[in-house]
């Protein structure tokens, strides 16, 4: 059921104008992105000023505003998937893009595809998947924690992603992943059939016992487990291989932000006039180095510019000034921001007996 009076947005679909009862996503600066929803006479307050809802109906999406005071402005984004990580409320530990991009490209989700997740957390995971199997497939989450279980149940269907997405209060440990599987949830049979499983839960080796009632006996099922140390990654992989899954791997992703930017293509002409310049100082000695010094002295004092020295010192000039010559180059950061938790993928064939 979605919250009355409100039109759920979807995160299906797109649309260019916002209209009341739509969950735009405010940015108001990098590291600050409020998800509201647009309603009538509601204001949203900011430390750049204060908003107003009303303004918003109508605006298209993109839209810079400015505040109710004319200071301070926001933009009035689309819901994304990814959009939607980088603002949710967390009430876990969640999986960012880098990660959940990855394994849904390594485990092939499509369009159709039928995925089982255990836990639900925050949900960040949980709308990817959705937005990723489209209106024809499945998603079957599962969480423990009831006012986890609440608050993301409120979400799913707040969010229109409902429509394909299927929360449980459950333990699956303990309970397993089974379900009354709903009518317009089930491909035929009342069963799960699942095609992809992702485990982000403290203990995946004894969930891993509990999956072969669930996963499609026709289909290659492919599994991650995302893990933050090695001993439980350890204690995964030899569950997985107990209950038959092959192809084990462990993939770690590690993010650094690539820098792009312009160095200063040096001309050989410059290469000899530098080296000429060092010959120069050295016929003449300490004596000259301190006159040219002095001579620089006198000439900054008098404001004669120094020059451009493309080796060192001398007059900076702005990157990508159109009086030299550049090329585009990239350094990368060494510190690595990213790393999260270690994926162990497994994948289990269906045994093709010949008749
Ligand atoms: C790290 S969070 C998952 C975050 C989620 N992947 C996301 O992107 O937002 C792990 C969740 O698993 C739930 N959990 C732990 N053990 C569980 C179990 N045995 N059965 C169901 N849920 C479980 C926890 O309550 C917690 O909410």
């Amino acid at each position: 059921m979605r919250s009355q009076n409100l039109i759920a947005m979807s995160f299906f679909e797109y649309k260019d104008i916002v209209e009341e009862g739509d969950l735009v996503l405010a940015f108001i600066s990098r590291n600050d992105i409020k998800p509201i929803r647009v309603t009538k006479n509601a204001i949203l307050n900011t430390r750049y000023g204060n908003f107003l809802h009303n303004d918003m109906i109508g605006s298209p999406y993109g839209k810079q505003m400015a505040g109710a005071k004319g200071y301070g402005f926001i933009h009035l984004l689309h819901p994304t998937a990814e959009m939607w990580t980088i603002s949710l409320p967390h009430r876990t530990q969640i999986v960012y893009t880098h990660d959940s991009s990855y394994i849904m490209q390594r485990l092939n989700v499509v369009n159709g595809s039928r995925v089982i997740e255990a836990g639900t957390g925050s949900g960040s995971f949980t709308h990817s998947f959705s937005r990723s199997v489209g209106l024809k497939g499945r998603v079957f989450t599962y969480e423990f924690h009831e006012p986890r279980y609440l608050e993301a149940k409120r979400e799913i269907e707040d969010h229109g992603i409902d429509v394909n997405t299927f929360i449980t209060h459950r333990d699956v440990c303990q309970d397993g992943f089974e379900i009354q599987v709903p009518e317009n949830f089930h491909n035929g049979d009342n069963k799960i059939n699942a095609q992809v499983i992702f485990l982000d839960l403290p203990s995946p080796w004894i969930a891993i016992n509990n999956l072969n009632n669930v996963i499609d006996p026709q289909m290659k099922v492919g599994i991650c487990c995302f893990s933050p140390c090695i001993e439980q990654v350890h204690k995964t992989v030899e569950s997985l291989q107990e209950n038959g899954w092959v192809d084990i791997e462990m993939v770690e992703c590690r993010g650094k932000r690539w820098e792009a930017r312009k160095e200063m293509v040096r001309d050989v002409n410059d290469v000899i006039k530098r080296l000429k310049d060092i010959q120069s100082r050295r016929d003449h000695g300490i004596e000259s180095r301190k006159r040219v010094k002095l001579e620089q002295q006198e000439d900054k004092e008098a404001g004669v510019p120094r020059g451009f020295n493309p080796f060192g010192k001398g007059e900076r000039v702005k990157e990508g000034d159109i009086n030299y010559s550049w090329k585009d180059v990239t350094k990368i950061e060494s510190e690595i921001k990213t790393h999260t938790s270690y994926l162990t993928f497994a994948f289990k064939v269906p045994l093709i007996i010949p008749e």
